[in-house]
């Protein structure tokens, strides 16, 4: 076949991938042909290198595009850029001033919904830096802070190539928004330009799929997929698939990149674990297939490595499983007649810690029976006294009630031995768990805003005598001592649960009894006044942390869960990534050698820091209100 010498070029050059691709959006993509008059939007080379440029490019700057860049940008985008105001800019007098929406926002601020359909809000938007918070006084300034400049409200896999070329090119930062559910600012980014997934909403369910080591039931699914949107599948399908409990969660994002634990998590294993087959568009603008046997390394560093880091996934198959019913119970006991629990009788507070510790002692048992535990130590206040309330609701997967009292019973009498007064819960079984509670579930979430940390608590913290009273001592000083709230989390996503799969999620959590996050629940702040009235964050966090030692200190080689961790843990590698760092930062290097892709303590976040932001209050606190630079320059 005869073929003219530049189309054959263009041939060899082209990045059309040769792959099965999941959805026709994915179809549209960006040639090697339109960018060649174009060099804003080229793909990177093999050989092109890192700018030599230390900081980001923001506006203001010689090298920020020019306006007749940005609209030529916009064309080439078939005008899907935006360049949105913060959401709270209702609140602001000038021209977006609005005072019914300002009140509406203010009504509706700590609810999921709001955030996730804003090209650029996030649910925890101390890490902007609130620099534009829904203010009763307009007068004073609203400012664009940590949210990125320019957004591209991505629709096809040809937006986000353009976006990352663009910005690689262009010396800009970039950032990738899904849902906005990160608790530490890791899909905003100031001066960026961003790349917004949410409308890469498309779902297919496949009954027989093939994957190279898997046949069967699997979904594949878009990068803009909520789990609200799959619990609907699983209701049209009759399967069960891997999702967040909160409805809003994205699944393609931070989720299944950071691990995702949900009910199912002792019996099928993390949302990582269930992980086919992943397309993504690279830091050099090229659409790759990353499954087990076309670009492992890649494959491997997105199911558990951290959101944000390698490349931006468009679409991903995972595995579904049948239809996998839940029963479900939950027990409460408080050191003061609670009026909101039913039935609750004060206990003397040594009563309290004994029946916290036979929880604990039951903790092997119900992970290894493929259960959850969803446990908090909250102070509560009941009239004039303020005690302490131990709740947990206990859900165990492919169990019938009969099997589920059975199992429950031995911990209610050890329970009502110590003194505790509980009759056995009701117990609800749902045969479908997601879809249970459909319509309430589209209705979003309540976000709370404030900073935490946490950690993994391991089978050997909880399988001796002695480890576990050492355990015990460390929670109870960590609630009595600090005054924190914990919210403990019970599963066991061994190896062989999740069907030994090679991923990169952290190590310690195939050890895992208990993921608890602590922090301080009257520092609870609703995003509506800056956080410069919010005294001493530093203070706060030192605090918050001197409490966290001492889980380390009895955690030795284990860590904590990325997507519900603290930004600023110290030594934040071993805590997210354990013994994967350095693997993950190699694989990192190859696939984005200019660091085009940052996230605060993400892989090879190390070599950047977020300069110039700034603010009264905030001295100590990971905002991205500033300008990316590389660090030590
Ligand atoms: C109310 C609530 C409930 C939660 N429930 C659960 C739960 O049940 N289980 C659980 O494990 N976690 C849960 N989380 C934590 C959740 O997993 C994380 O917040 C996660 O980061 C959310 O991912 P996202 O993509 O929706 O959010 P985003 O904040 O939009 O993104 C998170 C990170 O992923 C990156 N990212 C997003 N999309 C892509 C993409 N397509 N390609 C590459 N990178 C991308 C972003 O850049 C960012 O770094 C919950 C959080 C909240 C606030
Ligand atoms: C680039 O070339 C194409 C034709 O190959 C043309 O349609 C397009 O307008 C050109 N773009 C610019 C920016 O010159
Ligand atoms: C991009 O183009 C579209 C359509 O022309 C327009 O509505 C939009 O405002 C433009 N975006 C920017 C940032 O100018
Ligand atoms: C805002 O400024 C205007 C004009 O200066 C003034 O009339 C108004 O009282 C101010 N509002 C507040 C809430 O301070
Ligand atoms: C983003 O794109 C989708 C699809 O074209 C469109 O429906 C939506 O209105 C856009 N969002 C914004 C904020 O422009
Ligand atoms: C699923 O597909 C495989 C081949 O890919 C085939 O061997 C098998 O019979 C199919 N199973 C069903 C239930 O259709
Ligand atoms: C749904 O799946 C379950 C379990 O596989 C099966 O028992 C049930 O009959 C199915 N229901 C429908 C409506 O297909
Ligand atoms: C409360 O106690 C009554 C009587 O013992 C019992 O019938 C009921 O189920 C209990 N309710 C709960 C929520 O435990
Ligand atoms: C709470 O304290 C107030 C004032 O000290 C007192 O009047 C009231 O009786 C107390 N209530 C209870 C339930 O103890
Ligand atoms: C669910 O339980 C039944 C018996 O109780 C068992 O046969 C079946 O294998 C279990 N299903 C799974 C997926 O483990």
């Amino acid at each position: 076949m005869f073929l003219p010498p530049l189309l054959f070029l263009s041939l060899l050059t082209s990045s059309a991938p040769v792959f099965a691709l999941n959805f026709d959006w994915e179809k549209i993509q960006l040639t090697e042909a339109e960018t060649r008059n174009y060099s804003a939007i080229q793909f990177a080379g093999p050989l092109s290198n890192a700018p030599k440029k230390n900081c980001r490019s923001i506006p203001g700057d010689a090298d920020w595009p020019t306006e007749a860049q940005w609209a030529k940008f916009n064309k080439t985008l078939g005008g899907a850029l935006l360049k949105p105001r913060p959401l709270a800019a209702a609140c602001y007098s000038g021209p977006q001033y609005d005072a019914n929406r300002c009140q509406e926002l203010k009504q509706m601020w700590s609810n999921t919904f709001l955030h996730m359909s804003d090209p650029t809000s996030i649910m925890s938007q101390w890490s902007s830096g609130n620099t534009c918070v829904p203010t009763s006084n307009p007068n004073s300034t609203c400012s664009q802070g940590g949210y990125p400049v320019y957004v591209v409200n991505a629709t096809t896999v040809r937006h986000v190539q353009l976006a990352v070329n663009f910005a690689r090119n262009s010396n800009i930062r970039l950032v990738v928004k899904n849902s906005g559910h990160d608790f530490n600012g890791k899909s905003i980014g100031g001066n960026a330009l961003s790349v917004w997934t949410h409308n890469l909403k498309a779902l297919t369910y496949h009954t027989n799929y093939s994957a190279p080591e898997y046949t069967g039931r699997a979904v594949a699914y878009g990068a803009g997929i909520q789990a609200f949107d799959a619990y609907k599948a699983m209701s049209t399908y009759n399967m069960t698939m891997i999702v967040a409990g909160g409805s809003t969660v994205g699944l393609a994002g931070g989720f299944v990149q950071g691990g995702g634990h949900s009910t199912y998590t002792s019996f099928y294993g993390l949302a990582a674990d269930q992980v086919l087959r992943i397309q993504a568009v690279t830091a050099s603008g090229k659409f790759v297939n990353a499954d087990a046997e076309e670009n492992e390394d890649l494959y491997w560093a997105f199911r558990g490595g951290g959101g944000g880091t390698y490349g931006i996934i468009t679409s991903i198959v995972v595995k579904a499983f049948p239809v996998t019913p839940v029963a479900s119970g939950s027990i409460a006991f408080s050191t003061v007649a609670n009026p909101a629990i039913k039935n609750s009788t004060a206990v003397p507070v040594e009563t309290f810690w004994k029946g916290v510790k036979e929880y604990w002692a039951y903790c092997i048992a119900l992970c290894d029976a493929g259960g959850l535990g969803y446990n908090f130590i909250r102070h509560t206040h009941s009239a004039n006294t303020t005690g302490l309330t131990f709740t947990t609701s206990i859900s165990l997967p492919n169990h019938t009630i009969p099997q589920y009292r059975q199992f429950i019973r031995p911990l209610i009498q050890k329970l009502n031995t110590i003194g505790i007064p509980l009759p056995l819960p009701p117990i609800q079984r749902f045969n479908n768990y997601y879809t249970r509670d459909i319509p309430n579930a589209v209705s979003g979430d309540t976000v709370g805003n404030t900073r935490f940390a946490s950690r993994f608590f391991l089978r050997s913290n909880y399988d001796t005598h002695s480890a576990l009273e050492e355990m015990h001592a460390a929670i109870r000083d960590f609630v009595e001592g600090g005054g924190y709230t914990l919210h403990g989390i019970n599963y066991s996503p061994t190896l062989e649960v999740a069907g030994n799969p090679d991923n990169a999620v952290h190590p310690a959590f195939r050890e895992t009894i208990m993921h608890a996050e602590g922090f301080d629940s009257s520092a609870w702040w609703d995003g509506k006044t800056p956080i410069a009235s919010i005294s001493s964050q530093k203070s706060q966090h030192d605090r918050l942390q001197s409490y966290m030692q001492k889980w380390r200190d009895i955690t030795p080689g284990s860590g904590s869960y990325i997507n519900e961790g603290d930004a600023q843990e110290p030594e934040w590698k071993d805590a997210f990534f354990g013994s994967n760092y350095e693997r993950l930062a190699a694989v990192k290097r190859r696939w984005d050698r200019w660091g085009l892709f940052y996230t605060v303590s993400g892989v090879g976040s190390d070599e950047w820091e977020v300069k110039g932001s700034s603010g009264g209050g905030r001295e100590g606190v990971l905002t991205q209100d500033g300008r990316l630079c590389r660090v030590g320059v």
